[in-house]
Formats: structure tokens, C-alpha cells, sequence
């Protein structure tokens, strides 16, 4: 077992060289950033402009236990969202997801997400993802309104709609689906694609009656 204070200190040390020498805490230009998927999918339309923002998610997705099936089925999710545009040319972007994963999974119930950023030096929280309820139901939403440059700006949120759908192409029992998601709302992208998805999946049946769960997970959140 791990403690959360030597996994923090070890993912600090290794990506420390790069970090040092670039530039962090803004937005980096994100000209070169690419979104690299599996050249055998199809599900995922892969705009041919370069994203606006290159974020990490680190959050929960909460699931309710159906009494019908004894399966979890999805009522939201929520993390905060973390710029790391200013990682993309590194060796670290890659796998950032997976370093953030084992101190979120290993941080005891008090260290909050929004904090992980600066175990993995990227501290820089852009906006916060979660879910309202609109019209036709649990709608999901990337709020930007409270962080950063967009601070007080009422119109950076994007309110999406999921058009692309494709199942992690590693680990799909545990790691959440890649999605791509359409604006329906909002001025801050029109375009919104989940992937590099590290958990976040429920366990596969379920107690009726039992408690909703919050599983914890990471991703990379890009906006177009
Ligand atoms: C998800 O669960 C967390 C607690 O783990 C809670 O803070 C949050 O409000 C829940 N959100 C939704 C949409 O269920
Ligand atoms: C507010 O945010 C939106 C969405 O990112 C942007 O289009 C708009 O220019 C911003 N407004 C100001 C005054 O910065």
C-alpha cells in the first residue's frame, strides 16, 4: 500500500524537469495539440482546427442502483478541470491521466480534486465539469465562469449533447467510454471529446435498494 504524501512526492519529482522549463499557470498555445485516437475508430469526428483548451478532468461519476435491473445506470458526474495545455509538447502529456489517477485513487476522502492539480504540477484549474438537469434530462456541463481568465464571464460554459460514443480501447470494464459531445448551449467551445479515460467505471451489478456510488476516474477533456 502506498501512502499518499510518497505517490505525490514521486509524481512531483518525475515531472518536475519538464515543468521547470515551461512555461505554466496560462494557456499555453495549443496550435500543435492533437487529438490522438485509435486509427481504427470511426465514432469520433476529429475536427481538423486545433482544440481552444487541453484539459485533465479529475473527478467522480456517480451512479444509482436500479431496482429493476440490480445494474448501475449514470446520474452525473463531477470534476475540475485542469489546464494542461502547457504539458502537450512533453513526454508527460501522454500519460498525465494515469499519473493523476494513482494520487486521486490514493488520496484519502478528505483531499478534494480540485487540489490533485498541484501534486502533479499542473495547478492551473480552468473550469469544473457536472451535470443540470435541462429539458430532456441530466444535461452535461464544462463551467469556466469561476477560474482564470474567464472569471466573471457568464458565457464560458458549454452545455453538450453526446453524438460519438467508443468504449476505452484499453480496459473498457473500468475505464469510462471516450465520448464526443456537440454544444447545445453556451458560447466557451462547440465541440467537446472525453478521452484518455483512466476509471470511472460502476461494478457490474448492484443491491436494489442499495446507495448511490461515486467512482473516481481521470480523462483528458478537449474543446473545440
Ligand atoms: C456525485 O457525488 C458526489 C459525492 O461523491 C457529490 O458531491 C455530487 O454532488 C454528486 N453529483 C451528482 C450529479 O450526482
Ligand atoms: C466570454 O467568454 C466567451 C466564451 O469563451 C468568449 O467568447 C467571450 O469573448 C468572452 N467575453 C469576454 C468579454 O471576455
Amino acid at each position: 500500500m502506498f501512502s499518499f504524501q510518497l505517490i505525490s512526492t514521486l509524481a512531483s519529482a518525475a515531472l518536475l524537469v519538464s515543468a521547470t522549463s515551461t512555461h505554466r499557470g496560462g494557456n499555453c498555445d495549443t496550435s500543435k495539440s492533437v487529438l490522438d485516437l485509435p486509427t481504427t475508430q470511426t465514432t469520433l469526428i476529429v475536427p481538423s482546427t486545433a482544440p481552444l483548451f487541453v484539459t485533465l478532468g479529475v473527478g467522480v461519476q456517480n451512479y444509482s442502483c436500479s431496482s429493476t435491473t440490480s445494474a448501475y445506470t449514470s446520474i452525473g458526474a463531477v470534476a475540475s478541470l485542469f489546464d494542461i495545455s502547457c504539458l502537450a509538447e512533453t513526454p508527460e502529456f501522454a500519460t498525465i491521466q494515469a499519473t493523476a489517477s494513482i494520487i486521486w485513487k490514493n488520496a484519502p476522502p478528505s483531499v478534494k480534486a480540485h487540489i490533485i492539480g498541484r501534486h502533479i504540477l499542473t495547478p492551473s484549474l480552468l473550469g469544473d465539469h457536472y451535470f443540470v438537469t435541462s429539458d430532456t434530462g441530466l444535461a452535461a456541463k464544462w463551467d469556466f465562469t469561476s477560474f482564470g481568465r474567464f472569471a466573471g464571464n457568464t458565457s464560458a460554459f458549454v452545455i453538450a449533447a453526446k453524438v460519438g460514443d467508443l468504449p476505452a480501447p484499453t480496459g473498457p470494464a473500468a475505464n469510462v467510454d471516450w465520448l464526443a459531445l456537440n454544444n447545445v448551449q453556451g458560447a466557451l467551445a462547440s465541440k467537446v471529446f472525453r478521452i484518455d479515460t483512466v476509471g470511472g467505471q460502476p461494478p457490474t451489478s448492484c443491491v436494489p435498494g442499495s446507495d448511490p456510488i461515486s467512482v473516481k476516474y481521470t480523462a483528458k477533456y478537449l474543446f473545440y
